[in-house]
Formats: structure tokens, sequence, C-alpha cells
């Protein structure tokens, strides 16, 4: 049997249970079974496919025909460029999780300093790793409560070589450290639990629960975290974390009782807010927002009481050969 004909008929499949997308879903999945890439695909329809060939391509789509994503059938995710293992214990990195990477690295005065980096519920690690990876000097530990997810960013560190800068521990947030971190980080479970049962099957039967599920109103964790930044934080240090759609006022608000202040929140490439940055407090100073009101009136953007940063995720800005945008700065007033 030719590719184009196993092609044509997968997608057939895929349109007939109701997939979107169908054609492209199966080259996506072809071009994973036979590990080429989609233009070879198109270039060679009359290529005739061997026994191994046609079995491989027969078992990932029976997998992708029963919901579960291309990246769980292959047991990995690109993010940040960068190439992640994933297991039944870790959730599946998305796309716009990037966005808290890109705000974080924006909002940083010294990507050259020995900065020491938290990562809170770091499933695969991608966050902490995706920040060592532009961080040359900076270390981390990441945290999570499923043993099986620490034990995944542990080999995903070693296998990108960083094994010397990053540690993961399981633990409950950050009970189990000591303070002193210039950054902390989390993309933490925010799906409401009465919403856990209304999401799509490639989630809900995929993504572990304790990966999605934040409790009565999605914002359980953000509390549990906020409450123990103050302590876990050097003055003037950082934190952002990713927020689900429409939860941004609600989670700066959480913040703000904390203690912090807001640094701002970014967008994903949807628009929608999706990850919120705040300070501590730095001692005997003020942290002034400049160009706050100049930004506000040009970009038009409100999430809530807070000012949004127009920043975009760097996939986004590489694709399109620009320069990064303008930004609102943060500056110390002298102590
Ligand atoms: C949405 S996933 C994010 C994983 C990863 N940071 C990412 O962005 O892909 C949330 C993670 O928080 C972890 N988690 C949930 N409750 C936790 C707790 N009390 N302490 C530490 N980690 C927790 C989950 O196991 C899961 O790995």
């Amino acid at each position: 049997m030719t590719l184009g004909s196993l092609l044509f008929e997968a997608a057939a499949r895929l349109a007939a249970a109701g997939f979107e997308e169908p054609r492209r879903r199966a080259r996506g999945l072809f071009a994973a079974a036979l590990d080429c890439d989609r233009a070879h695909l198109v270039g060679h329809p009359e290529r005739e496919l061997d026994a191994g060939e046609r079995e491989r391509i027969a078992a990932f789509l029976r997998r992708m025909l029963a919901h579960e994503p291309l990246s769980r059938i292959l047991g990995r995710r690109e993010f940040w460029g960068l190439d992640f293992a994933l297991s039944k214990a870790t959730f599946d990195p998305r796309p716009e999780t990037e966005t808290v990477v890109e705000a974080v690295l924006k909002e940083l005065e010294d990507p050259g300093a020995p900065l020491r980096l938290l990562d809170l519920g770091t499933g695969t690690g991608v966050l902490l790793l995706s920040l060592l990876s532009e961080l040359p000097n900076a270390s981390g530990v990441g945290i999570d409560r499923i043993e099986g997810a620490a034990a995944t960013a542990r080999g995903n560190a070693a296998a990108l070589g960083f094994e010397g800068r990053a540690r993961f521990l399981v633990g409950d947030w950050g009970g189990a450290v000591l303070g002193g971190f210039d950054g902390i980080v989390a993309n933490p479970p925010y799906i409401p639990t009465p919403a856990l049962a209304s999401l799509p099957p490639e989630v809900r039967c995929h993504d572990p629960r304790a990966a999605l599920d934040g409790g009565a109103d999605g914002l359980d964790a953000y509390r549990a975290i906020a409450r123990d930044l103050p302590r876990l934080l050097v003055p003037g240090g950082i934190f952002a974390c990713e927020v689900g759609e429409g939860q941004a006022a609600a989670v700066g608000e959480i913040l703000a009782a904390s203690g912090l202040l807001f640094a701002g929140a970014a967008p994903d490439l949807a628009g929608i807010p999706r990850a919120l940055l705040a300070r501590l407090p730095r001692r005997g100073g003020r942290i002034q927002k400049t160009g706050w009101k100049r930004e506000r009136s040009r970009l038009g953007l409100r999430c809530g009481g807070l000012v949004e940063k127009r920043w975009v995720p760097r996939r986004a800005l590489e694709a399109s050969g620009s320069v990064t945008p303008p930004r609102t700065r943060m500056r110390r007033s002298p102590p």
C-alpha cells in the first residue's frame, strides 16, 4: 500500500470520528511514525510502505482515535526549543506556558547573575530548565508533589545537560525549602473541580488530575503558594505564574494580599492574560512603576485592576522576524 493512499485513508477515519483538521493530524501522525518531515509525505505519495511501517502507523492511529494526544503517543514534547520526555505522572506542557518564561526573562535586570530559582509544581521541569537554558549562571530547584514527575524532571535535566544546576524534590509547594530565591515560577493546577468533567478527553484522560484540579474555584494552589512567597523570595525577588482564562484579576488579589507588588501581566498568542508577574518589595526601598499610564492608554489593555504588558512569546517573535515590542520598565527608587 502506498504512503498517499494510507494517508488519505487515515485522514478519512479521523474525519469520520469527528476530529478537527483531520488531514493535518494525519500528516503529523505519519511524520512521527515514519520519522520524516511533512514535506516528505507530500512529495512521495507513491512510496510503498513496508509491514513494520504500516503496523506502526496503525498503532498510532488507534491511539489517536482513542483521543490520545500525539505528544503522549510519542512520550515527548518540545518546549522553548528543547526536547522534554513526558511520563504518566507529568502534565503535558502547553505552548502558552512559554509566556511565563518569556515574561521572567524580560523582567530580569541581570541575566548573567548567579540567580537562584524555584519552580513550584515542576512537572517535566519545563519552566526551570527553559530558564536555565537562557541564564548561564543560574541554578534552581523544582518541586512536585508527585514522585514520578520529579523523577521525569530529573531525567530531562540530565538529558539536556543541566543536572549540575537543577535539583528536583518531592514536596508540597515550597514547604520543604528554605528561602533566598531570586525568582519563583509556577504553573499550578487551576481548573475548577466542577469543570474537570467537561474537559476534552485528550486532557481529562491523559493529564494527571493533580496537575489539573485547582479546587472549587480553581484558585486553591495560588492561595497556598502565595502564603509562602514572602518567606521564599529575597527582597525584590520576582514571582511569575500562569493563570487560567479569566483568573488574572483574582490571582492578582491573592498575591497582593500576601504583600507582593504587581509587575505586570502578559497575554499568550491568543491574547488571553496568561502570565502574572509580581515582586516582593525591597527593604527600605520602593518599587516605582514607570510608563504605566502611557502604556495603558497606548494599548488600551486592562485585565481586572491590572494593566497588561504587551509581551509576545519568543516563538511568535521568531516566526515574524520582528523585534521585541516596547514594554513597561520596573525601576527601584533609591533607598
Ligand atoms: C499544570 S501542572 C504544571 C507542570 C509544569 N510546571 C508545566 O508547566 O508543564 C501542575 C503541577 O503541579 C503539581 N502539583 C499539584 N499540587 C502540588 C503541590 N501541593 N505541591 C507541589 N506540586 C504540586 C502537579 O503534580 C503538576 O505537576
